[in-house]
């Protein structure tokens, strides 16, 4: 049986698949989305200057020659941009401010039309910072959460962008998740050098917020790489204007992905040096000394704690089954994409699909028992 529901749902918005169009101001118009976007999962217009500082700024950006969106009434230009959307998806809108009634205004209309709301405490220009917008909202953290918890009391779904390592990123996504935002998306950029997954990997470690990954995806690998570090979604921007059918290739790859193994953002092996705390779930029985020690102590856990937890998780499925497997049951046992004939023995004798068995291990995996997102 194939799984192919990746079960994507916040607040009363669904999307269909974790691919993102990240916005790009001056780019991410209704058109920008109906050509390019048309089968993400969750498609962001805009950026959009909202407050008379913004806006001026956009102005001067313009003047030096970058795109941007300038918007005499933003609301009523945002609907109408919104209402030339034909996909049928999940819509996202980006907004810089340097004040917080222009962003409530238009909050609590995205809430009552099922629109996600991204704050943009990322953007890098000049003259957006200057003014104390985009990126400059990250140096000072109590204005922001104050912002989110404001933000939040209309109801709307509440997305915040920013880049890693440019403030301290776990005690942000600690204050961000206190205040009660919904998703971080997170550009994980390496200044030259692609993306940082490890902050990624991190910041999965301790939250169970949604995260949107982003930076230097091109193709289905890249995407791979940063899913399997507990992303829920994954963002593109300049890949969709180098190969315009990028969207539409990630969600054909990912889809058919979830559909082959059943988990489609599964943790790398912790033994790899890149697994989150979801490898867990694969982890064998601690008795030679390897990564998972280590990781128990840092978690505060004795083995034979981690032992009765991953017992206690398989309690009554079939993960309890496999006297042939290394550890004596599937509990122990590795993701299905390692190549092993005892355990796919056991599944065979047992009329478990690869989909089923990964579903198993994702659902009565670690999310509950040691606090980690599934
Ligand atoms: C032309 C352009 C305009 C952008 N405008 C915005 C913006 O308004 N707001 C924002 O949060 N990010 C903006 N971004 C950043 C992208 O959303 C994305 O985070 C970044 O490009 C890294 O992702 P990528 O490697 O897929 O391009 C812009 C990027 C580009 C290339
Ligand atoms: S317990 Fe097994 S899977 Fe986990 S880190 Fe050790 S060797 Fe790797
Ligand atoms: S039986 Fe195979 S899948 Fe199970 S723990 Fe051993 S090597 Fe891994």
């Amino acid at each position: 049986m194939g799984n192919q529901s990746f079960d994507l749902e916040i607040g009363d918005i669904k999307f269909k698949n974790p691919v993102v169009l990240s916005a790009m101001g001056g780019i991410n118009d209704s058109n920008f989305i109906n050509q390019h976007a048309n089968k993400a999962g969750l498609a962001f217009l805009g950026g959009y200057s909202i407050d008379q500082k913004t806006k001026d700024a956009s102005k001067k950006i313009i003047n030096r020659g970058r795109e941007e969106f300038i918007l005499d009434s933003p609301l009523d230009e945002i609907l109408s941009e919104i209402s030339n959307i034909k996909t049928g998806n999940a819509i996202g809108v980006n907004l810089r401010s340097t004040t917080l009634d222009p962003i409530l205004d238009i909050a609590s209309v995205f809430y009552s039309k099922k629109i996600v709301l991204e704050l943009d405490a990322h953007c890098r220009q000049k003259e957006i910072v200057d003014v104390g917008a985009g990126e400059a909202l990250l140096s000072d953290i109590k204005k922001l959460t104050y912002w989110i918890k404001k933000i939040k009391e209309t109801g709307v779904v509440l997305s915040i962008k920013f880049r890693v390592n440019i403030i301290d990123d776990i005690n942000f996504v600690k204050a961000v998740e206190n205040a009660g935002v919904d998703i971080i998306h997170v550009d994980a950029m390496i200044p030259d050098e692609g993306s940082d997954l490890d902050a990624l990997k991190k910041i999965r470690d301790i939250t169970d917020l949604t995260i949107i990954g982003n930076n230097s995806i091109t193709d289905f690998n890249t995407a791979k790489e940063m899913l399997s570090r507990g992303c829920d979604f994954i963002s593109v921007a300049r890949g969709v204007a180098e190969n315009p059918s990028l969207i539409s290739e990630l969600v054909d790859d990912i889809t058919q992905f979830q559909e082959e193994l059943g988990w489609y953002n599964s943790p790398k092996h912790l033994c790899s040096g890149k697994g989150d705390l979801r490898s867990l779930t694969f982890c064998c029985v601690p008795v030679k000394p390897c990564a998972l020690l280590y990781k128990l102590k840092k978690l505060g856990l004795a083995p034979q704690d981690f032992v009765e937890i991953k017992k206690e998780f398989g309690k009554g499925t079939m993960l309890e089954y496999g006297d042939s497997t290394c550890f004596g049951s599937l509990l122990w046992c590795c993701k299905i994409s390692k190549p092993c004939f005892l355990r796919d023995g056991v599944l065979d004798l047992l009329e478990l699909s690869p989909q089923e068995y990964m579903t198993l291990k994702k659902e009565r995996g670690c999310q509950k028992l040691w606090g980690c997102k599934a």
